[in-house]
């Protein structure tokens, strides 16, 4: 039984002030939430004072990045135990916006999931096609190369602590959601190549989220396929009751 995700990637958006009173009304709301696991994943200057107020409930803290190396000379970046420290468990690793603007690789992705591992959180490593590779019909090929790579030399109880999301960079922030039907065989892509990489067992166990436009409105048909064990939100995380409304998508 693959316990359903659901993180808001609060991406470049509330300073300190609105964090607090973001992530204080999601507390009054999700207190009792016993079925789905949540995460929030505030800029870094919110970390601190957010990992305070979700302590004791049942909301966990996510970071949106990290650098693989934990201190020195690195100006700019935050390191896995600085991010534990604080309070987080689980990290965003190779968004597309940081692969696009920010010129990460599967490389320097596979890296952060080894530093990420090795400090106790959870990375939450994104992959999905652009616009123009599926519509030369190449998804699956985009996919398992990007698993391949941003996964390579990893062992099986590596590959079980991560979640991997399917966000195809066309349905981010433009409203266009896949449909469950595009977003299922995706899904099933990443699975089978679990499976054929590391055996049934370890696929089975693990969890595959989705992004890109999801919205209180889609939540229950996405999560309503099979392959489908959560969902990576942007913009509807950052309002409290619409991300309330997709946390409690079976309701
Ligand atoms: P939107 O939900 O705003 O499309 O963003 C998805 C995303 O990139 C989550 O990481």
């Amino acid at each position: 039984m693959r316990t359903p995700l659901i993180a808001g990637n609060w991406k470049m958006h509330k300073t300190v002030r609105f964090a607090i009173e973001l992530v204080a009304g999601l507390k009054r709301e999700l207190y009792d939430e016993k079925e789905t696991e949540i995460v929030v994943c505030p800029p870094f200057t919110a970390l601190s004072p957010v990992g305070e107020i979700v302590q004791g409930s049942p909301i966990k803290l996510g970071a949106q990045d990290l650098y693989w190396e934990s201190e020195g000379a690195y100006t700019g970046e935050i390191s896995a135990p600085m991010l534990k420290e604080v309070g987080c468990s689980f990290v965003i690793i190779g968004h597309s916006e940081r692969r696009r603007l920010f010129k990460e690789t599967n490389e320097t992705v596979n890296r952060k999931i080894t530093a990420a591992i090795s400090s106790g959180l959870t990375p939450i490593m994104c992959i999905g096609e652009t616009l123009e590779k599926r519509e030369q019909g190449v998804t699956d090929e985009v996919l398992r190369k990007q698993l391949d790579a941003s996964l390579e030399r990893q062992s099986d109880s590596n590959i079980l602590k991560c979640v991997i999301a399917y966000e195809p960079v066309w349905a981010i922030g433009t409203g266009r959601t896949a449909t469950p039907e595009q977003a299922g065989s995706a899904h099933a892509v990443i699975r089978l190549w679990a499976r054929e990489r590391y055996g049934k067992a370890v696929s089975d166990a693990l969890r595959i989220i989705y992004g890109g436009s999801v919205t209180p409105q889609n939540v229950k048909e996405l999560m309503a396929v099979a392959d489908i064990d959560g969902a990576l939100v942007g913009g509807a995380s950052l309002d409290a009751a619409s991300f309330c409304r997709i946390v409690r998508y079976n309701r």
